[in-house]
């Protein structure tokens, strides 16, 4: 199976390594070449620890490697049987791309989003063929997470929304099926998770810190909600969550917080950028930025 990725950022250059690794032929395009030398870079270091740790062999690594190119133009994703797009959360430059791609693929090839809030419904309208959009959408870090939703919009095919479930199985993954509603399953449940935390800081009842300690102790998640916000990048995170916020007409169980606003304002974004609520500057001992 070809299969298209358009953006290689945090999720398309996981999602590429996923459907690599299940043997597809990838071409994962991004405007940025850095943002395709990093994915290219960060592929090689995840597979060479996977070597240290006995998962993969040098064989696979290099299958899996060579299953992946990384192109500067949409036009080169011609081929693909499926695309999945993982660009920047916004409406109309996913809709331009969209519209741009359907100009080169074939017919029966499936259109995916891996957007986080938007309407798969409004995507899906920008296309000629409306009914080959569905949302697939993936958690951080793709690789990793097990759990994949996949989103029909009421436009979507019986035989896409099938087709794309296969893939998912094929790929070692696990299917939800939800709506095409703010969020879905797991991002609206998520939403008054990190919004009730940030008010709790914002309140001066604890500090980030101890809630993240807090909830990881009781809770026994991973991470803690702020840890979770540096993981995911502040921007993308604060953005989904004012998309849900609008989409449900401004039901304040949604309500953004100002303070996660100015840190993405601020470009502390988490990891990716070495400080968010957490310091990731070789050395930091955490410390508040
Ligand atoms: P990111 O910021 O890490 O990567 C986005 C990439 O898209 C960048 O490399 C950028 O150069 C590229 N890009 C932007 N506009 C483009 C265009 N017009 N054509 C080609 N490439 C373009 O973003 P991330 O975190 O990977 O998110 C991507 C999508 O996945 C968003 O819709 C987001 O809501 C969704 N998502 C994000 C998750 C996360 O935890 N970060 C989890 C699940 C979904």
């Amino acid at each position: 199976m070809n299969v298209g990725i358009i953006g290689a950022g945090t999720m398309g250059s996981g999602i590429a390594q996923v459907a690599s690794t299940a043997g597809c032929t990838v071409k994962l395009f991004d405007l940025n070449q850095s943002a395709l030398d990093k994915a290219k870079a960060a592929l090689e270091k995840i597979l060479t620890r996977l070597i240290e740790k006995g998962r993969v062999d040098a064989d696979e690594k290099t299958r899996i490697q060579s299953n992946i190119s990384y192109v500067n133009t949409l036009k080169e994703l011609s081929d693909s049987n499926v695309t999945i797009e993982a660009i920047v959360e916004n409406i109309e430059v996913k809709k331009n791309v969209f519209i741009e791609l359907e100009r080169y693929v074939s017919e029966d090839c499936i259109i995916a989003s891996n957007t986080s809030s938007l309407s798969i419904a409004s995507i899906a309208a920008s296309l000629q063929k409306p009914e080959r959009c569905v949302g697939i959408h993936f958690f951080n870090p793709a690789p990793l997470m097990k759990l994949v939703e996949v989103v029909p919009a009421i436009q979507t095919s019986k035989e896409v929304l099938e087709k794309a479930k296969q893939t998912l199985l094929d790929w070692k993954k696990v299917v939800a099926v939800a709506k095409d509603t703010p969020g879905f399953i797991v991002n609206r449940v998520a939403r008054p998770f990190y919004g009730e935390s940030l008010r709790i800081y914002e309140e001066g009842i604890a500090d980030f810190a101890t809630i993240d300690y807090s909830l990881k102790t009781i809770g026994k998640f991973r991470m803690g909600p702020f840890e979770l916000m540096d993981f995911i990048g502040n921007d993308v995170n604060y953005t989904v969550t004012e998309t849900v916020f609008t989409a449900f007409y401004f039901d304040p169980r949604y309500k953004p917080s100002f303070t996660q606003k100015r840190f993405a304002e601020a470009g502390y974004l988490g990891r990716k950028s070495g400080k968010g609520f957490y310091d990731y500057s070789e050395g930091a001992l955490n410390a508040e930025p």
